[in-house]
């Protein structure tokens, strides 16, 4: 099929070199004049296990292809994506200014000689597809014929770091809209994952035993609210798993035993209970944000949500209240932080809880050491006002420094031993905020030792 997607972002890029790995032709419509640049020489701008390798290939068989316009590029599509970026306005609200254009600019180019679906990919309040459709009429030069496109709902559940894998063998593809029609030329277009017809490519294997994969059929507005429901879900499960941390601390229980103790209820599972320094990233405080604007909108006062976001800015000034706790006075005090991205596998620091805790220690006066195996650069780049050094490596981080704060669970880190942190630094103190390491291990190893709900 032919598929024209607006925007390069993680959404659009992944989906796009995926469909075209797949045999479907893709066009890419990027503004960003660098991005284009280096999309067409083979390198995402973006970090993502196997992206690299893959749009090389989709380059090289003609299928996926790059432009700044979307001159030329509408008329011709059997789907149209939009997968423009979605921010988040002072308010909460989501800023739909980069959708409207896409809407427009499909309004603008839309053909009448083939029936055309126009997916909403990116995340958007519940109701946007409405509204993307007044949009794209608003685009239109002339009437458009009668039912000759419409627009669908495909939200997307890929994570960063596992983009690939994620959209090639998701759990489920969920798809909302109005007419039937629209729905066949979805399924026809997601066959080869619904049915894992395809080879698997090299740099990303298909899981054992997966055969099939879930289709959740539904109408526009269910499907956008499944996209909001599954983060703010996940959301708070991780913030009650912090709050559950927090009580163990005052009792004298382990959230390590603990979680694994619940998980094994099938019920509740055991993915996404990990505490920790809180959960990041440029989807679920934004996806939060956004749920609550609507719920209030509505008149409905979403506590629950409100408080998964209260938890989470809590557990990022805990591990702040930590340090103070055992350095007492942090004015110029050097302070060591490993991680910086919001997860591992990514260079990503949207809402990293890293950023915050390096502004509040800075504003107790700290002098702080960073080091991260990736994101370096993106902290740089996009963040030149904070005041850190960076360190070459791990070690190096350390040398001078009264504390050590772990922010992201690279794996790189836990193989650190323990004796080697313990000599580096100045004074032995260890907040392990990912809980890489066990109490009884660091203490051994003469580390004066705060883990997350483990004392
Ligand atoms: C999240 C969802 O997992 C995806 O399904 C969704 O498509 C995506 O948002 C989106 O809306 O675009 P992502 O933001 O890439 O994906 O990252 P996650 O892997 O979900 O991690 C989010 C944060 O939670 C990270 O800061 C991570 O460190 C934290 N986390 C995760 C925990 O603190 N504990 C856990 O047990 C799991």
């Amino acid at each position: 099929m032919q598929v024209t997607i607006f925007g390069a972002g993680y959404v659009g890029l992944v989906t796009g070199v995926v469909l075209a790995e797949l045999g479907h032709r893709v066009t890419v419509i990027e503004v960003v004049a660098e991005k284009v640049q280096s999309i067409r020489q083979g390198t995402s701008p973006i970090y993502e296990h196997g992206l690299d390798a893959m749009l090389t290939r989709v380059l090289a068989s003609g299928n996926f292809q790059v432009t700044d316009t979307s001159e030329g590029v509408v008329e011709s599509a059997d789907v149209i994506f939009i997968a423009v970026g979605t921010p988040p306005l002072a308010s909460g609200e989501a800023d739909l200014r980069y959708v409207r254009q896409a809407a427009l600019a499909i309004g603008h180019g839309l053909g009448s000689r083939k029936r055309q679906v126009v997916v909403n990919k990116a995340t958007v309040p519940i109701g946007s597809a409405n509204q993307v459709e007044v949009w794209i009429e608003d685009g239109f030069d002339g009437k458009p014929a009668e039912d000759v496109y419409t627009v669908a709902s495909n939200p997307e559940f890929l994570r960063e770091g596992t983009a690939i894998y994620d959209t090639l063998y998701p759990d489920r593809i969920v798809l909302g809209a109005d007419r039937s029609w629209a729905l066949e030329q979805l399924k026809a277009l997601y066959r080869p994952i619904l049915d894992q017809t395809f080879s698997p490519p090299p740099e990303v294997m298909r899981p054992r035993g997966l055969s099939a994969v879930a289709l959740v059929e539904t109408d526009r507005i269910s499907a956008e609210m499944i996209k909001y429901a599954a983060n703010a879900f996940l959301a708070t499960k991780i913030s009650f798993a912090n709050e559950i941390a927090n009580i163990c601390e005052r009792v004298g229980a382990d959230v390590i035993e603990v979680s694994r103790g619940i998980g094994l209820d099938r019920r509740i599972g055991d993915r996404f209970l990990n505490a920790g320094a809180g959960w990041g990233g440029s989807c679920f405080g934004k996806d939060l944000s956004a749920l609550i604007y609507t719920a209030e909108e509505y008149g409905y006062h979403p506590q629950l949500l409100q408080s998964t976001v209260s938890v989470n800015r809590d557990q990022r000034h805990r591990i702040v209240s930590r340090l103070q706790n055992a350095l007492k006075t942090i004015k110029g005090r050097r302070v060591a932080i490993w991680g910086l991205a919001f997860k591992p596998g990514t260079d990503d620091l949207r809402d990293a809880p890293s950023l915050t805790v390096i502004a509040e220690l800075s504003r107790l006066g700290a002098r702080i050491h960073v080091y991260d195996p990736v994101a370096m650069p993106t902290l740089k780049r996009d963040y030149p006002e904070l005041e850190v050094v960076y360190a070459n490596g791990a070690i190096e981080a350390l040398a001078g420094a009264e504390a050590l704060i772990v922010l992201t669970e690279w794996p790189a880190f836990s193989q650190i031993g323990l004796d080697q942190i313990a000599q580096a630094l100045s004074r032995p103190i260890l907040i392990d905020g990912r809980n890489l390491w066990t109490p009884g291990a660091a203490r051994a190893a003469g580390l004066d030792y705060h883990g997350v709900g483990r004392s």
